[in-house]
């Protein structure tokens, strides 16, 4: 019996000491969990709502973004030979799906980019060129997630996000391809645009309220195919369905049946306003 008591005794303490230490393990975890639910009750509103930069979070931004595209790169192989076409086709992809986050002129001043955080950056610089075609690729076709880059993989042909990674390409500071730019409105222009007129000036108004003119010039002198001429139901079916070139659907909700009409009236003195 003495015998055995003292074999169980150092045991049984050995024991007590290491439920003591799980004891403490575990507290010391609940304590953690605590403190992290808690800061994330305190700041994690402030995070949602942060517009301004942390220390470092723009380059650790621009890491993750570098990491993340020359991993999705390296399966992709860009085809060999742009088609001559590429260049047009990419301009109006971009001048479509892009220019109201990056800016018409890439410059990362479009109206919606400006208002997202991280803002829509500039792809005209040094930064965006260094990157490869087939990094471009990735990010334009997957997106990124954590800022407002949309992926596009759905919605562009793979010919159609190569075709904007070779307009891309134009914009390199070095190149200074010539760009065409889209004419702003004269204050002639703007006088015609009384919203309480009907027809033609109607027209105007809207044409300038509801975006067209971005796109398709102040009197449809856009270059290339963004020059209007149509008014036919070609040109109808193109505004209340939109194209797969980027031009957006204007449904009944933002465009009646009669305002409509007085677009198309205004779009058919283009004609005459111009050679
Ligand atoms: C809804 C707004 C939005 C649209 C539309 C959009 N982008 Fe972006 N894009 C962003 C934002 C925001 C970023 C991230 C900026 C950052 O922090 O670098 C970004 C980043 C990028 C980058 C990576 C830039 C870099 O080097 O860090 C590329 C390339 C790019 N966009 C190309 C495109 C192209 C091409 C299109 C059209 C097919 C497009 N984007 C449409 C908002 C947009
Ligand atoms: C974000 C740019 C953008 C905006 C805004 C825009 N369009 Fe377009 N539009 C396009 C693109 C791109 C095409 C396709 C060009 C092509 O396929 O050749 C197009 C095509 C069209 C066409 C067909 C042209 C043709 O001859 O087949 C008409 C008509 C048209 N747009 C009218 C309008 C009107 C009216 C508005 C304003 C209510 C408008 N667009 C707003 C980009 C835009």
């Amino acid at each position: 019996m003495a015998e055995q008591i003292e074999t169980m005794t150092p045991r049984s303490q050995r024991i007590r000491v290491w439920l003591g230490r799980v004891l403490w393990l575990l507290a010391g975890s609940l304590l953690t969990l605590l403190l992290f639910v808690l800061s994330a009750w305190l700041w994690g509103p402030s995070l949602l709502a942060h517009r301004t930069d942390w220390p470092f979070e723009r380059q650790l931004g621009r890491t993750m973004i570098d990491r993340a595209a020359a991993q999705g790169a390296a399966q992709l192989t860009p085809p060999s030979s742009a088609r001559p076409q590429a260049l047009e086709t990419g301009r109006i992809v971009y001048l479509g799906a892009c220019s109201q986050c990056h800016g018409a002129d890439a410059d990362g001043k479009g109206w919606l980019g400006m208002l997202s955080y991280p803002p829509a950056s500039a792809l005209n610089d040094a930064d965006t060129q260094a990157r490869s075609d087939a990094e471009l690729y990735w990010i334009i076709a997957n997106g990124l997630s954590f800022t407002g880059m949309p992926g596009f993989g759905d919605r562009l042909s793979d010919e159609q996000i190569w075709a904007v990674v070779t307009y891309l390409r134009s914009l390199s500071p070095n190149t200074l391809a010539p760009v065409p730019v889209i004419p702003t409105p004269t204050t002639q222009e703007l006088a015609g645009a009384d919203s309480t007129q009907t027809g033609a000036s109607r027209g105007a108004a809207l044409y300038t309220a509801l975006g067209c003119v971005n796109c398709h010039g102040a009197v449809g002198n856009a270059p290339g195919r963004l020059e209007l001429r149509a008014t036919d139901q070609r040109a109808v079916r193109a505004i209340r369905e939109g194209t797969e070139e980027g031009m957006p659907a204007y449904s009944t909700d933002v465009l009646s049946e009669a305002d409509l009409r007085a677009l198309l009236q205004y779009i058919a003195t283009f004609r005459t306003s111009r050679p």
